[in-house]
């Protein structure tokens, strides 16, 4: 499988900034792109980067969306507008926004159906917190999570699935090799009972360019969701070269 290399630039990045983001990485994906690169700025920077992006054949993601297509929601944007600005992806129930605004299961749910129904591919994102996995209930948690995130309408083209422990997430405390293999065995086997073969899985959790070779030799590790490491370039695009096929 095609691997797919996202960073997501969470709330970061003034207009003049993203601008000679997207110019470095249109630079780099002019000597090839390695893999499938896909960048998630934030929602106002999107309608600057999103066209030299994709004129650099880079995808282009947002952060979050509603799940309604319109109405009064005030500070909220739908997966249609998002759609509209040449996005082609969102992450919903990314576990910032799991916590920070108490969102659910079936929010990110919602908000994958409403990402389908404006064309876009869903990467939903699931993932145990540390007092989760010390009480030994990381694969409960986060087959929980996905079972109850993943609408009845997702297929293997429409529906990527990130796995995000939170202990992992800005610390530096990557889930080493055994713990990836066997939470990615056991997301690839719910997956292929519920959607069949052929979902993408990210693993994500402070990749940095010292660990990223290893974590995408792992079976079942079809790519990476890079959250700081993706705020500089240069260090993204070693990264993303290392998704290039062997
Ligand atoms: P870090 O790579 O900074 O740990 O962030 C991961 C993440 O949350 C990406 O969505």
């Amino acid at each position: 499988m095609r691997s797919l290399i996202a960073g997501n630039w969470k709330m970061h990045g003034t207009l003049a900034w993203a601008r000679d983001q997207a110019r470095r990485l249109a630079e780099k994906a002019a000597s090839g792109l390695p893999c499938d690169v896909l960048i998630c700025p934030p929602a106002t920077l999107l309608g600057t980067v999103a066209e030299p992006l994709r004129n650099a054949g880079i995808l282009v993601g947002a952060q979050d969306c509603h799940h309604a297509t319109h109405g009064a929601f005030t500070g909220d944007i739908a997966a249609t507008m998002l759609a509209d600005l040449g996005c082609s992806h969102v992450l919903v129930g990314h576990s910032e926004r799991r916590t920070i605004h108490r969102e659910s299961s079936h929010d990110a749910m919602r908000k994958a159906v409403a990402a389908h129904q404006a064309g876009l591919i869903a990467i939903v994102c699931i993932g145990e917190n540390r007092d989760e996995r010390r009480a030994g209930k990381a694969f409960e948690t986060a087959a929980g999570q996905l079972a109850r995130s993943l609408p009845a309408d997702a297929t293997a083209a429409n529906t990527v699935i990130a796995w995000e422990p939170v202990w992992a997430i800005g610390t530096g405390d990557t889930a080493n090799a055994a713990d990836v293999v066997a939470m990615h065995r056991l997301v690839k086997q719910q997956l292929s009972a519920l959607l069949g073969d052929g979902v993408r899985v990210l693993y994500g959790g402070s990749v940095n360019p010292s660990n990223s070779r290893e974590l995408l030799a792992i079976e079942h590790v079809d790519g990476l969701l890079v959250g700081g490491a993706s705020l500089d370039p240069d260090i993204f695009w070693q990264i993303a070269t290392d998704g290039a096929p062997d």
